[in-house]
């Protein structure tokens, strides 16, 4: 039985994932929070005609005690969202302090659980959670997963419109480092198959890998961020955990995990020069978690080399914002 939650069900990302989640047959039972409209969302949802046992709470009444108790994954978009002109850490003052609140639940409530956080800016949230849930004392990096699943849908869709290829499912593209504008790194010379870029499309393809979230953030113009993409890619990488937790093999999909505490992450972290205690790398997903985390980097081309070394500049500031505001309030 594997029961999942949702905090920050009721928002743009938090409806169309519970949604994916209710119809998938990997979610016994769904239970989705949020300060505002969760209720509702799950009426709505609980008259579809599929198992999973759907709830809603709000925070009054203990509503994350009940939402999260014998909860097995745990998906957090909760938090607001960029408008035109912002960037993901200036989402930091707000979210900061809703991610550690939500994070001490999971330590009290389900401290065993998967925990995948979508909210922004994930380069610092995800350093939140940790040290929130060490300073718990129930702190297991093979099951903190910060999701960077959006970059890599991102970056398949893109290089398929310029390689001209028809299904972009055929292509896979590892993307590693953090998930906010420079510090995303397409490893384009290590795609499955490989692709051929043309050198004068080159720089402009990692730019909207890289970039990409501002189309939306544009377009929505003041409406909020990426919705319905996130949603898939978030249910995309829960149902990668899930799948690998009921023993399906050969799983992998890259997210920004805490290095020194999963298997494979100290070479890793050797392997981007031993600062940096973060970083999105793939993943082999086993039955707890993590099984390992794999060195994506070891034959990168000199353009790659280059946009790593400005990626590993802007994480090691957001982690340690991360890092701080934990600290501080601890
Ligand atoms: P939204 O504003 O539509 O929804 C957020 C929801 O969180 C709202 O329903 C709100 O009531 C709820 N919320 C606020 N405080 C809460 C609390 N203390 N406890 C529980 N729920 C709370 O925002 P949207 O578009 O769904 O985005 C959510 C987050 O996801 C943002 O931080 C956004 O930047 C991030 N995001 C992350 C992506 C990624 O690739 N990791 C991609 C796109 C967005």
């Amino acid at each position: 039985m594997v029961k999942a939650a949702v905090l920050g069900a009721a928002g743009g990302i938090g409806q169309p994932l519970s949604l994916l989640l209710k119809i998938s047959p990997l979610v016994d039972e769904l239970s989705l929070y949020d300060v505002v409209n969760s209720p509702g969302v799950a009426a709505d949802l609980s008259h579809i005609a599929t198992p999973a046992e759907t709830k809603g709470f709000l925070a009054a009444d203990d509503g994350l005690e009940k939402a999260l108790t014998g909860c097995d994954i745990v998906v957090i978009p909760a938090g607001i969202p960029r408008k035109p002109g912002m960037t993901r850490q200036d989402l930091f003052t707000i979210n900061a302090g809703i991610v550690r609140t939500l994070i001490q639940g999971v330590a009290k409530f389900c401290p065993k659980a998967y925990v995948l956080i979508i909210s922004n800016p994930v380069n610092s949230t995800v350093p939140i959670a940790v040290e929130t849930l060490k300073e718990a004392g129930v702190f297991d990096a093979k099951k903190v997963f910060g999701v960077t699943t959006l970059d890599v849908v991102r970056a398949s869709t893109f290089t398929a419109a310029v390689t001209g290829e028809v299904d972009p499912r055929k292509i896979t593209i590892p993307v590693v480092g953090g998930h906010s504008g420079e510090t995303i790194v397409p490893l384009l010379s290590a795609a499955t198959p490989a692709v051929s870029i043309p050198e004068d499309k080159y720089a402009a393809l990692i730019k909207r890998i890289q970039f990409g979230g501002d189309e939306v953030v544009q377009a929505k113009a003041g409406a909020g961020s990426a919705t319905l993409s996130m949603a898939y890619a978030g249910f995309r990488f829960a149902e990668a955990v899930l799948k690998a937790h009921k023993g399906e093999k050969n799983i992998v999909e890259p997210a920004f995990v805490y290095l020194p505490g999963v298997p494979g992450g100290q070479e890793v972290q050797a392997a981007i020069g031993g600062q940096l205690e973060y970083f999105a790398v793939p993943i082999e997903l086993g039955t707890e978690g993590v099984a390992k985390a794999t060195n994506p980097i070891p034959n990168v081309t000199e353009a790659e080399k280059k946009l790593l070394e400005v990626a590993y500049t802007g994480l090691a500031d957001n982690i340690k914002n991360g890092i701080a505001f934990a600290q501080e309030k601890a």
